[in-house]
């Protein structure tokens, strides 16, 4: 009997080791995706970044929630913030509740409250009091760590690129001018600007590995099946560095979506919302919400570094689930 436990422990060692070089040969550490890669489980650990204990972490946490939420450690650290949040739209909801008006209702959570009052007789309603909280708090956090971080990377960007810096205040002098406020509609007329808004979501590829789905059914693609329930990820980085689709990805050049005459070009390898049915609901906010703070602030202000910008890193300083840009000190002169 310990004869057989012996063998069945080398042979299980042999596999492991068999396993690990059939890995080592199909890609670099680093040079793989961030999620599960070709040996899923074997892969994503040989990733381990021992300098950066806790981002590999929150990377397997995201690859295998199941298997890494029984583990103790401070990848728990995201769940017990976003509880902190819900039980603050909790209380906010209650606030609300108490003093509703159902013929004036003054926000989101008040008309969500008015449709809960409507449907309370159907037993399948979707207006539960439950999905408020959760519908609330995917806004919230969908809506406003996307943004700020996008801004984030895009003053870097333009603290490292200060000749796209000048072209952006030249277009807003030309079109908007100092005496009124940036509107929605000013974007159909600053081309630059526009193609400097893609390029910084293109580089920045917040979101590298869009939000995870599951496969609703038996699925083939590319002669591989994908059973229903499969776990899938898909890898919106790969659409904004293929080299096939962009000539130099790891460059930052807002002229990739200009034509030669200088109006905006539309790119196809462009997703940073991702796509299909899931695709980000909050786009169209997004887009203006980006238009309007970047030229609001580059309207009034010139942004600068207190470090050669030749030394400033683009690297992120989080790079998993979400991508963070590494933290920068700016400098603002009232123009
Ligand atoms: C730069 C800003 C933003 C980026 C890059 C972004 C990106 C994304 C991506 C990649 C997804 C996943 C889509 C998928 O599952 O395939 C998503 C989902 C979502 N986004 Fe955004 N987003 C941004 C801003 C916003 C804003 C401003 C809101 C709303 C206020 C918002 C609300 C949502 C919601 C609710 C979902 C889940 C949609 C669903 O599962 O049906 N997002 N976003």
């Amino acid at each position: 009997m310990e004869l057989v436990s012996a063998s069945l422990l080398l042979l299980l060692c042999l596999c492991c080791i068999l396993l690990a070089s059939a890995w080592q040969s199909r890609g670099q550490r680093g040079q793989l995706p961030p999620g599960p890669t070709p040996l899923p489980v074997l892969g994503n650990f040989l990733q381990l970044d021992r300098a950066n204990v806790i981002h590999t972490l929150v990377k397997l946490y995201n690859s295998f929630p199941g298997i890494l939420k029984k583990i103790p450690g401070p990848h728990h650290m995201g769940s017990k913030y976003a509880k902190q949040i819900i039980s603050f739209i909790s209380e906010r909801i209650k606030m609300q509740q108490a003093t509703l008006d159902l013929n004036a209702p003054q926000n989101f959570i008040d008309c969500f409250l008015v449709k809960m009052e409507q449907e309370k007789q159907n037993p399948a309603t979707e207006f539960s009091q439950e999905n408020l909280v959760m519908a609330t708090f995917n806004l919230f956090f969908a809506g406003t760590e996307t943004v700020s971080t996008t801004l984030r990377y895009g003053f870097l960007l333009l603290l490292k690129h200060p000749r796209v810096q000048e072209k952006i205040h030249r277009e807003i002098d030309a079109v908007i001018g100092r005496d009124r406020a940036p509107t929605a509609e000013d974007r159909g007329r600053m081309p630059y600007t526009d193609a400097t808004l893609h390029e910084i979501q293109r580089f920045s590829d917040i979101l590298p590995m869009s939000l995870p789905h599951t496969v609703t059914r038996d699925t083939r693609f590319r002669g591989y099946l994908i059973p229903q329930g499969t776990y899938v990820c898909p890898l919106l980085s790969t659409v904004h560095f293929d080299p096939e689709e962009h000539q130099s990805p790891e460059a930052f050049a807002p002229e990739r979506f200009l034509s030669e005459n200088g109006s905006f070009k539309k790119q196809n390898a462009f997703l940073p919302f991702s796509a299909g049915k899931r695709v980000c609901l909050g786009e169209g906010l997004a887009r203006m919400e980006l238009f309007l703070f970047f030229t609001t602030v580059l309207q009034r202000f010139a942004l600068s570094s207190p470090v050669d910008p030749q030394r400033l890193s683009l690297v992120p300083d989080v790079s998993n689930f979400g991508k963070v840009p590494p933290r920068y000190q700016l400098c603002l002169r009232q123009r």
